[in-house]
């Protein structure tokens, strides 16, 4: 849309009329990061609702984070980092498996979806395997729509 001295301001355009979710995802910053540069290099595009937020490991996502997320409007999280036993920190990525299995339960508590939360591992090499998580993310979240906190 072009905006002109006779478009009305304030209106909302069409794309904007349509709910759009927001998806939060913790990328360590040697595998997953690197794989989600990797798919903008190669012009592979994954859908907008995804924002990135860069952490040096996945064990460096504090599961604070993801409460602050979720408070914060997010409709999703995801949490990435590099496969199992490639972690450039040892171990971080198993202490993420742990923690994610543990907040999953924690969610469903507070009457969130455990879907709405996702651990997936992608190296940096695998530009594709992001943009086709990225994808397949904002797609469920799509179909179980806008979190309402409290309700
Ligand atoms: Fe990637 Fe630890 S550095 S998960």
């Amino acid at each position: 849309m072009t905006l002109t001295t006779e478009t009305p301001l304030g209106e909302p355009s069409v794309v904007d009329a349509e709910w759009r979710p927001r998806i939060v995802a913790f990328l360590c910053n040697w595998c997953s990061y690197t794989g989600a540069d990797l798919a903008g290099i190669s012009r592979i595009q994954w859908d907008p609702s995804v924002s990135i937020v860069r952490v040096m490991c996945s064990g460096r996502m504090d599961p604070t984070f993801v409460a602050k997320a979720f408070s914060m409007g997010a409709d999703g999280v995801i949490v990435s980092g590099c496969h199992p036993g490639d972690c450039h920190y040892q171990e971080g990525n198993y202490k993420t498996l742990r923690r994610v299995h543990l907040l999953k339960r924690l969610i469903q508590g507070f009457g969130i979806d455990p879907e709405r939360l996702r651990l997936v591992w992608v190296s940096a090499s695998e530009g594709d395997q992001w943009a086709a998580t990225a994808n397949e993310m904002a797609a469920e979240i799509r179909s179980l729509g806008p979190l309402r906190m409290g309700s």
